[in-house]
């Protein structure tokens, strides 16, 4: 069955928090040094939140941006999906305090996909516009994930950094938008990267606390090598999909945990490396910011052009992983 609409990324924005930390800055903090953080992640700076700002000050920025660029209103909106791993609380959403803050009126709800939670949320308003339901989806990822790091932990805290990105979904005017998408989990692997505590599991204790289970706990070396396969896998479905091969993906945006995960994906698909966008030097990993932002910066610096085939490829705790194919 043919669905009645095809949905398109119709204008984006991004935000990312002034304050920047660099490898400099963390060899202060732990036992580590510029040279093994670039080498090891290719992670050069990244940014932190200032005290003052939760998620959804992050994202609204990001989400205004995207709506100018859209040339519409938050009156026009159907319906927020915020994708983000750290919110400004259990509950309310993050969405929530994000529609109140743009003025909007529509439903609005966040999304829990880790690092492949933009992925994810762009399939489900892929889903909302397709079939008709909803014209105007706000898709944003947005993380403050700075607020869950162990700065002890050398293995985690030089890798991850703030930030948001947000992109308006709507009905294609011209036939171009998103042609394939591919969403994968596997919570057996569910421990290789989580925060423990704070959930219903380990509800907060002053032992939860003096334990560190609050912070981000990750199995790197295991974790990189699923990483690589998944991305893999994930960007041959959306091309399966639409019948297309790897030389005809214009850019790829991979979610950006660590340089040599994304040149490992490269020469597994043996695409161009100068096809695949690259921002982790400048903001390390932003969870479920990192792939939206990426997508923002390449469309801004003309790394994507109209009527390229863009795939957008992320992975992360759930595990989870997903792809989408766009004709930008
Ligand atoms: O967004 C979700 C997806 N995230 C990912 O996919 C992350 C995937 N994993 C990775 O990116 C990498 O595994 C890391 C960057 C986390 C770690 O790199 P690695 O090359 O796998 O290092 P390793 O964990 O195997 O550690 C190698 C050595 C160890 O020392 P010994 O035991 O060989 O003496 C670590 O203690 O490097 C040491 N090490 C560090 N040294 C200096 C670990 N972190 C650091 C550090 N500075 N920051």
């Amino acid at each position: 069955m043919t669905a009645p609409y095809r949905a398109a990324i119709t204008g984006l924005g991004a935000y990312l928090p002034e304050k920047v930390l660099t490898n400099a800055d963390i060899e202060k903090i732990v036992d580590t040094t510029d040279e093994w953080i670039r080498t090891r992640t290719g992670i050069c700076e990244r940014r932190v939140a200032a005290p003052d700002q939760a998620t959804s000050d992050l994202a609204l920025p990001a989400a205004q941006e995207a709506l100018k660029n859209a040339g519409i209103t938050p009156q026009d909106l159907d319906l927020i999906i915020v994708a983000t791993t750290s919110p400004d609380m259990i509950f309310p959403s993050a969405s929530c305090y994000l529609q109140a803050k743009l003025g909007a009126s529509c439903g609005a709800f966040d999304l829990a996909a880790a690092c492949s939670g933009f992925a994810y949320a762009l399939a489900v308003a892929e889903g909302f516009v397709k079939s008709g339901i909803y014209k105007n989806v706000l898709v944003v990822g947005a993380e403050t994930i700075t607020r869950f790091i162990n700065w002890k932990d050398r293995g985690t805290c030089v890798l991850f950094g703030d930030g948001a990105g947000a992109a308006v979904v709507s009905r294609s005017k011209d036939g171009h938008g998103i042609l394939a998408s591919y969403l994968g989990a596997d919570g057996n692997e569910s421990e290789i990267l989580q925060i423990p505590a704070g959930g219903s599991r380990i509800p907060p204790s002053a032992e939860s606390v003096a334990n560190g289970q609050h912070y981000i706990r990750m199995a790197g070396p295991e974790l990189f090598k699923i990483a690589v396969k998944t991305m893999e896998q994930a960007v041959l479905k959306v091309l399966e999909r639409e019948n297309l091969q790897v030389k005809d993906i214009n850019c790829l945006i991979p979610h950006q945990a660590n340089n040599r995960i994304l040149q490992a994906v490269a020469e597994r698909l043996k695409i161009a490396p100068e096809k695949v966008f690259i921002n982790v030097d400048r903001y390390g990993n932003m969870s479920s910011a990192s792939t939206v932002v990426a997508l923002y910066e390449a469309v801004k610096t003309g790394a994507v052009k109209k009527g390229d085939y863009v795939v957008l490829v992320a992975f992360g705790g759930g595990l989870t992983w997903g792809a989408s194919l766009i004709k930008w």
